[in-house]
């Protein structure tokens, strides 16, 4: 017999990026629950060395199963391409990265095998994004590029701000003759600035953003990866932050397109 299991999903990212993997889960799973960590005081991770990430991702991981997750979702790409076979190894709980996802939706769009990556420095550097599309096909050219300013204009909120326009166009300069036909946003922030990344890039270029990909590999996951709650279970949707959280809320409305609560977020210290 299927069983079921109302424990919530834990989600976890380095700020707010994560959210918008969240919001494709809350969307494609309407009676699961979630508990969605940002952990704000020390965002951005993208710059950050291996060691520390790894170490990160399993503090932010066992917070969340403190609190009886059923499931993790690395919704970083810095923490999934660093952290995540440290915290497979470290826990028994069921985790998902957002960097094959990601890889198979921009394998499969792809028509002539030219693909980018932007990223942060840490994924950029750890190759993660080159070696899993090696893996599915090592024909696959792929021009892979750090952009470090931009996960700092998101958590700003500056998704159309003019000077952002500036940042996009000065740093995907490096792609413009490279013939690529996909393009991976490949850190879970840069779906804020999908509108300028793609005029700045270019309307042939298909944008990939791993949310969607994401949320279809949950919904094929086996049952022995992850019991689905009830039909008629209620979704609650829970915030924890690792400083400030008025400010999380306000930056939270720009991803998830509603206010979040005040007894929504709450304050924790890993
Ligand atoms: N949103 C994260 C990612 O997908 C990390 C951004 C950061 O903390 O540098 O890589």
């Amino acid at each position: 017999m299927d069983e079921r299991d109302n424990r919530p999903i834990g989600i976890f990212d380095s700020g707010v990026g994560g959210l918008t993997v969240l919001q494709a889960l809350i969307r494609q799973f309407p009676n699961e629950s979630f508990i969605y960590l940002g952990d704000t005081a020390r965002v951005p991770y993208g710059s950050k060395s291996a060691r520390t990430i790894e170490r990160y991702t399993i503090q932010v991981a066992q917070a969340l199963l403190n609190r009886s997750v059923k499931l993790l979702v690395v919704a970083c790409n810095t923490a999934s391409a660093l952290g995540l076979t440290a915290l497979r190894r470290y826990c028994p709980t069921p985790a998902i990265g957002v960097i094959e996802p990601g890889c198979r939706l921009a394998a499969a769009t792809s028509q002539q095998g030219r693909i980018g990556v932007i990223a942060t420095r840490s994924t950029i550097a750890s190759q993660a994004y080159r070696q899993t599309l090696a893996d599915l096909d090592s024909r696959f050219e792929v021009h892979s590029l750090a952009c470090p300013l931009f996960v700092p204009l998101v958590e700003e909120g500056w998704h159309d701000h003019p000077a952002t326009r500036l940042v996009v166009e000065s740093s995907l300069q490096p792609l413009q003759h490279s013939g690529i036909d996909t393009l991976i946003l490949g850190c879970t922030h840069y779906p804020l600035l999908r509108p300028v990344i793609q005029e700045v890039i270019g309307p042939t270029v298909r944008l990939i953003d791993s949310a969607s990909a994401v949320a279809a590999t949950l919904a094929n996951l086996p049952t022995n990866l992850l019991h689905r709650a009830a039909p008629d279970a209620v979704q609650s949707v829970t915030f924890l932050v690792t400083d400030v959280a008025d400010r999380f809320r306000e930056v939270a409305h720009h991803f998830l397109h509603h206010q979040v609560a005040v007894d929504q977020v709450e304050m924790i210290d890993l």
